[in-house]
């Protein structure tokens, strides 16, 4: 049993999807929570309002982690109000879908700020809250298919989790020796508002059923949390600077 009682956790864009899912499942484990949005208000205040029915602790506060300022001010706000952060959890991500030839520079900008700077602005900022704890820090980085495979009008997202793979190995480097674990999850496709924008992805979910092995069960965004809660606890221990694949084994063959 995963017990996270006495943890706090920061899931970055809570407010909706996976990460929203995600902060539900820490707090389930007993973790108090710090919700974080960008622009829906309503729905992080939700998140939160459900996390505290369920007897935990929930903050929930607007940052735009694309930003450094905005990402050191979320952590001043954790060090100020909580005094501990034990895990975070890098889920928020944008960058739109459109061919590489039809982008502009300030989308790949815009992407790689959200999807991959993110990770180090918090890193940074928290560094002092993360280690030398009296257990193991987690940091957590949600990636996708588009890190390895090259899908139409994801050049921008693929291109930034490729680049997040690599820094979250990189970081693990810097860090590890100081009680942090740093993993990534590379999740297969979830149902979720930003996958109903994707262009084909109804084509998409169709294959991915023929793909996987797991009969008619399609992969859910709790699938997703559950792998995030295993590298928040204290199972994962041993698990360090690791991708782990959740699709149902749907990439492994062709
Ligand atoms: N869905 C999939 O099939 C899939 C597959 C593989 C990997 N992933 C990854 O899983 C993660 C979550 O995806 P999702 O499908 O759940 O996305 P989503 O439904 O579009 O939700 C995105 C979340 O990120 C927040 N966000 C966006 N930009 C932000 C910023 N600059 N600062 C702070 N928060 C920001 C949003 O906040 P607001 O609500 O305030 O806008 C929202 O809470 C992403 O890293 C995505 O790449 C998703």
């Amino acid at each position: 049993m995963i017990d996270l009682r006495n943890r706090v956790s920061l899931i970055t864009g809570s407010s909706r999807g996976i990460g929203r899912t995600t902060a539900l499942k820490l707090a389930e484990a007993g973790s108090d929570v710090i919700v974080n949005y960008v622009s829906s208000k309503k729905a992080a205040i939700e998140t939160a309002k459900e996390i505290i029915r369920m007897g935990r602790q929930a903050w929930v506060v607007k940052a735009d982690v694309s930003e450094e300022q905005d990402a050191r001010e979320l952590i001043g706000f954790i060090r100020r109000e909580i005094g501990q952060l034990d895990n975070i959890v890098c889920n928020a991500a944008t960058g739109g879908f459109r061919n590489l030839l039809d982008s502009e520079t300030k989308h790949f900008e815009h992407a790689m700020a959200t999807n991959v700077l993110s990770l180090v602005f918090l890193a940074r900022a928290a560094k002092d809250l993360l280690v030398n704890r009296p257990y193991r820090s987690k940091v957590v980085a949600i990636s996708s298919h588009g890190a390895d495979i090259a899908l139409p009008m994801y050049g921008l997202i693929g291109g930034s989790k490729a680049a997040l793979e690599s820094i979250a190995r990189h970081l693990t480097l810097e860090l590890g020796h100081l009680g942090v674990n740093i993993n990534v999850v590379k999740a297969g496709l979830v149902k979720t508002d930003s996958t109903d924008r994707l262009p084909g992805s109804e084509e998409m979910f169709a294959g991915r059923v023929h793909k996987s092995m797991m009969g008619n069960r399609v992969l859910e965004a709790v699938d997703v949390a559950n792998a995030v809660l295993f590298l928040c606890s204290s199972l994962s221990d041993l698990v360090q600077g690791e991708i782990l694949t959740v699709d149902g084994g749907a990439a492994i063959h062709v």
